[in-house]
């Protein structure tokens, strides 16, 4: 494809008014139709029925194509749109790139386990340069849900339970996919999703209603979105599900109340897929004319390939029921990311770039570096890891070691192949003269077969019989007898969390416990690695099984980088991004819950569940190290402050190990009175710190109006209140180093 001269100035240089201009002198020239075009995105994949998107497009009856992966099809389809539609507007490419494009790398909540936003950033960075090589201008991410509830499978896409780690994820990833500003070169304009507080579905039921009061959506589910906004993200995508009643996708309370009046969002929204045609089905609208309507008035800028805008909105404008300004206002801010992306003077992709792009060995180099900062030491009894690399006779046991699909993990790119080392080849690698053998033991899969898997070739078969579970079992009984350390690589299928994919119970599924149980019984040293997207209720192998990593669904390079922990190359620092529930019907179970009147610590009997502890298997924040580390020495610069004052908090945080590693020293406060009840604790600063053995660092963190206030019910608005705070500083939600802190009017 030729390229055109760029003989305007650099989008980047273009100040508010200069784009403003444009769009203006834009939006003149163009026709109703070609103005509602403009908030249509496109399936680009074949399986829509209907016209052909090609059609579509020279009608100047598309803005933005999504679910289509191919940049020779790009440029085809953006060729007919500058050059052949009546708009002649540059499409905008779209696609889900959520964690890495040709290289994967560790999903969301595992990149939140590293408790370090620069993890985020430099893979987001790396995704968004793959992404733009291969001609794509625009991914849905990040996914900034707060999941509290880890039968929801979409846990996996998000940073996880909390809002303080939550935000500073989402701002991280924001700036990895768009660079200095939305559409900056090298870069794709991201999409904070899914708007908002999807992820408390009912039941951790994918797309069930939502009931949040506002101080839990203000004080909780906000601040990550929030956080996106003051990053500059360029776009934002409406939620699927009712929200108190209204659903996200016509809630103007959400998408202009909040996003734009509040918070200044200057971006557009897109709504997610047929979400606007949605609102019929959820009962709300009347019909697919309302459902346009009430999402556009709400503030949905473009329809997300439900087609109810292009079939309606320009009937609602004939009759009055619209105004062309209405119209006008939602086109506005997608011409200006069009602008500013520079798509004016360079519609077009150089269809030789994406090879060489996704061969830049540091990008693998990222993605290991990012598995490694990723992964979580739940359990290390007797200092069974680091292994010694001169075994000589290893069993590598489980359905997952040697699965390049769980390795990568869930949600890739559409049509992408995965390519990923697995834990087996990262094991081998590293035993280059050992014997490692591998079985992979009775295989595992969804029981509930989605209605997708009709799209999805031999999807539907049986894999496996109950006698050929039975004959892998006793081959992974056998493998595992003969040698003298077992490795098992256990947990979820990259099918079994993400959307539509949420689950009752958290157990392992299938025979893998009872293979595990089996394995641990032959009295040989056994060290589980976890492949999964979700928190699970391990609780027999945290009681039985000496060494335990979680890795979650770790990237392209996970099995490099477990073998590099596995075998001490590298120190495990991550921690848990989210509390572990001992059973899915404990969920939703987070650790900032507020205090009862019954306090758990202090009772004598079960008062919430008489049929077992309801304390987390694992809770937030928690992770081991083969080094060991002290927290003391806690001060407050003051122990009083004004409201709107701040004070320091620092810690000393020292390595007493006797190698080199990282803890992430993590703040927690509790407003211990005032107009309303807030959590027992809530996380208010953290840092990951490297440290030599004996090597002390300090840490400080600032309190002030920003941390100690919050969205009162009493009130009806934020404040903050003049009174007691208990501080703690730890390695975990559980830390007890305390101190008190006065707020004083
Ligand atoms: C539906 C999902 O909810 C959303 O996260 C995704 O971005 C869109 N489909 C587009 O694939």
């Amino acid at each position: 494809m030729e390229k055109k001269k760029n003989t305007r100035t650099a989008p980047s240089a273009l100040s508010e008014a200069e784009v403003a201009k444009r769009v203006e002198a834009i939006l003149g020239r163009l026709s109703l139709d070609e103005k509602i075009g403009q908030l249509t995105q496109l399936g680009g994949a074949d399986f829509n029925p209907g016209p052909k998107p090609e059609d579509i497009i020279r009608k100047g009856g598309a803005g933005s194509v999504l679910w289509l992966n191919n940049t020779k099809k790009f440029n085809i389809l953006q060729k007919i749109s500058v050059e052949e539609s009546p708009s002649k507007i540059p499409l905008l490419f779209a696609l889900d790139v959520i964690h890495g494009y040709r290289t994967i790398f560790p999903v969301p909540l595992a990149m939140a386990s590293s408790w370090d936003p620069s993890v985020a950033e430099r893979a987001q960075t790396v995704a968004a340069r793959e992404a733009r090589a291969a001609g794509l201008h625009w991914t849905f991410g990040p996914m900034l849900d707060i999941a509290r509830d880890a039968r929801w499978g979409r846990i996996v896409e998000g940073a996880g339970e909390d809002p303080c780690l939550g935000a500073a994820m989402a701002a991280a990833q924001v700036r990895g996919f768009q660079g200095s500003y939305p559409g900056s070169p090298d870069h794709v304009v991201a999409c904070a999703k899914h708007f908002a507080g999807y992820g408390a579905a009912d039941g951790g039921r994918d797309y069930d209603p939502v009931y949040l009061p506002e101080s839990q959506l203000r004080n909780v589910y906000f601040p990550p979105f929030e956080a996106a906004v003051k990053a500059g993200v360029g776009t934002f995508m409406s939620a699927y599900m009712d929200l108190n009643d209204v659903p996200a996708s016509g809630n103007r309370f959400l998408l202009h109340d909040v996003l734009r009046e509040e918070w200044g969002f200057k971006g557009f929204v897109v709504s997610d897929a047929f979400a606007v045609a949605s609102l019929v089905v959820q009962g709300f609208a009347r019909n697919r004319r309302d459902a346009a309507f009430r999402a556009l008035s709400a503030g949905v800028n473009m329809d997300m390939a439900s087609n109810t805008y292009p079939e309606n909105l320009a009937g609602l404008v004939k009759d009055g029921t619209l105004k062309e300004a209405d119209i006008d206002a939602a086109v506005r801010p997608i011409l200006a990311i069009k602008i500013r992306m520079g798509l004016f003077e360079q519609p077009y992709v150089d269809e030789l770039k994406l090879a060489q792009v996704v061969a830049l060995p540091e990008h693998r180099k990222e993605a290991r570096f990012a598995a490694q900062r990723s992964m979580v030491l739940l359990r290390n009894e007797g200092g069974l890891l680091p292994l010694k690399k001169d075994l000589k006779n290893v069993a590598v046991i489980g359905p997952l070691a040697d699965s390049k699909e769980a390795t990568e993990g869930s949600w890739m790119v559409f049509e992408h192949k995965p390519a990923a080392v697995t834990v087996l080849e990262g094991i081998r690698s590293k035993l280059p003269g050992a014997k490692v053998e591998y079985a992979p033991g009775p295989k595992i899969r969804r029981d509930i077969i989605s209605e997708f898997d009709d799209m999805i070739p031999g999807a539907k078969k049986v894999v496996q019989t109950p006698e050929q579970a039975e004959i892998a079992f006793q081959t992974a009984m056998d493998t595992a007898r003969k040698a003298d350390l077992i490795i098992m690589v256990l947990g979820e299928n990259a099918d079994m969390a993400g959307e539509a994919a949420s689950r009752a119970s958290l157990d392992l599924p299938g025979r893998q416990e009872e293979l595990l149980k089996a394995v641990v019984a032959l009295g040989k040293p056994v060290a589980l690695v976890l492949l999964n997207g979700r928190p699970l209720s391990i609780n027999w192998a945290a009681e039985n099984v000496p060494a335990i990593l979680e890795a979650w669904e770790p990237g392209s390079e996970g099995g490099n980088a477990i073998a590099d922990i596995l075998f001490g190359d590298v120190n495990p620092g991550g921690k848990l991004p989210v509390t572990f529930p001992r059973k899915g019907s404990h969920a939703p179970l987070y650790y900032a819950r507020n205090l009862t009147h019954a306090p758990e610590s202090i009772q004598t009997y079960r008062s919430r569940y008489w049929d077992g502890p309801t304390t987390p298997l694992y809770p937030f924040g928690f992770g081991l190290s083969y080094a060991t580390f002290s927290i003391t020495n806690l001060k407050v610069s003051a122990s009083q402050v004004k409201v709107g004052k701040t004070v320091a908090v620092t810690a000393d945080v020292t390595n007493t190990g006797s190698v080199a590693g990282d803890e992430v020293v993590q703040l927690y406060v509790h407003q211990k009175a005032g107009s309303d009840s807030r959590p027992m604790r809530e996380l208010k600063g953290f840092e990951r710190v490297t440290l030599k053995p004996g090597e002390t660092k300090t840490v400080t963190f600032t309190l002030g109006s920003a941390e100690l206030n919050h969205w009162s019910t009493s009130a009806g608005k934020r404040i903050q209140d003049a009174e007691s705070f208990d501080i703690w500083v730890g390695s975990d939600s559980l830390a007890t180093l305390h101190a008190d802190l006065k707020v004083v009017s």
